[in-house]
């Protein structure tokens, strides 16, 4: 991996942080966006000296912000000309209906809008002459997901985190598969993984019985990242595309991720959060 460059979200923590260990070990470029200065650069300078790869480097963003955003992946296209893999890996789950400072339901912000505005502003870079991959997190939760196109935000259903969290999944699938379309033509993959239930922050705000369960049941965030690590190393991996993993294997989705109708008109019902910020009308 010494010549492959990989951006990977949500790297200061659980499956990220140990996919972006495994990766680095490999002797791969690791470029990781981050929120919180102080601690992604102790993240940063842990990798460096674990792994003893100096090409780790964050770059301040906050995915919760459309600018933000942009700001990082302008910056980005400035210091680099290719991308070989993208791994749309930050995600969160809130117990409360917070609202992200454009305004728009966390869950459908972070989850599903930032990868899906991350990944269009830095598709330029990925078609290149080699393969270039793309992989989403999603979960197998997103089963239960029901999308609502036009209430994406619960304004008007009753809001549960469970309902919100899962629509986003669900979204990550739908996208996945759709991009995989687009992008047939090209030498771009695009896959999403499952990584199975993991014991990691993303239950930070639940209650005492879901925190001790995962304690005790979920896998290790470095298991789950072998997943996450096979989608972007194994030769058998870059040669498939629109698949759904679940850990390394591909399995089918639900039902409705595989309704390219509705992926559409998601992807409409997404264009008006998104007309300030994208290149070139690429969406
Ligand atoms: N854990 C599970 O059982 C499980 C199951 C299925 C799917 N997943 C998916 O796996 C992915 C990784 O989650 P995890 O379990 O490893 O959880 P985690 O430990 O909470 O990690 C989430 C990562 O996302 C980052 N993030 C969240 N909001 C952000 C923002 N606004 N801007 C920048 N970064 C942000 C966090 O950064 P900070 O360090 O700044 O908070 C952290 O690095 C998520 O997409 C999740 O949905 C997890």
């Amino acid at each position: 991996m010494k010549d492959k460059h990989i951006l990977i979200t949500g790297a200061t923590s659980g499956i990220g942080k140990e996919t972006a260990r495994a990766l680095g070990n490999l002797g791969a470029r690791i470029s990781f966006p981050g929120r919180n200065k102080e601690s992604a650069l102790k993240v940063q300078e842990e990798l460096r000296r674990e792994t003893g790869n100096q090409a780790i480097q964050f770059f301040p963003c906050d995915l919760a912000s459309f600018e933000s955003i942009t700001d990082f992946t302008t910056g980005f296209r400035k210091l680099y000309n290719s991308l070989d893999i993208l791994i749309n890996n930050a995600g969160l789950w809130n117990s409360k209906r917070i609202l992200t400072q454009d305004g728009i339901e966390s869950h459908l912000a972070v989850n599903y809008l930032a990868p899906f505005l991350m990944t269009e502003q830095l598709l330029p870079l990925m078609k290149m002459p080699e393969a270039a991959r793309i992989i989403n997190l999603t979960s197998g939760i997103h089963f239960r997901g029901k999308l609502e196109l036009n209430d994406l935000e619960f304004s008007s259903r009753k809001w549960r985190s469970i309902d919100a969290y899962t629509q986003s999944k669900l979204c990550n699938v739908l996208y996945t598969k759709s991009l995989a379309r687009k992008l047939e033509d090209t030498k771009i993959s695009v896959n999403c993984i499952a990584p199975g239930w993991v014991n990691t922050g993303l239950f930070r705000d639940a209650g005492a019985f879901v925190k001790i369960s995962a304690s005790l049941m979920a896998m290790s965030p470095a298991k789950a990242a072998r997943g996450l690590v096979y989608l972007a190393t194994a030769r058998e991996t870059g040669a498939v595309s629109g698949e759904y993993f679940a850990g390394m294997k591909i399995r089918k989705s639900s039902q409705a991720s595989y309704d390219e109708q509705l992926a559409a008109e998601l992807r409409q019902n997404c264009e008006k959060y998104f007309k300030n910020y994208i290149y070139n009308n690429q969406i």
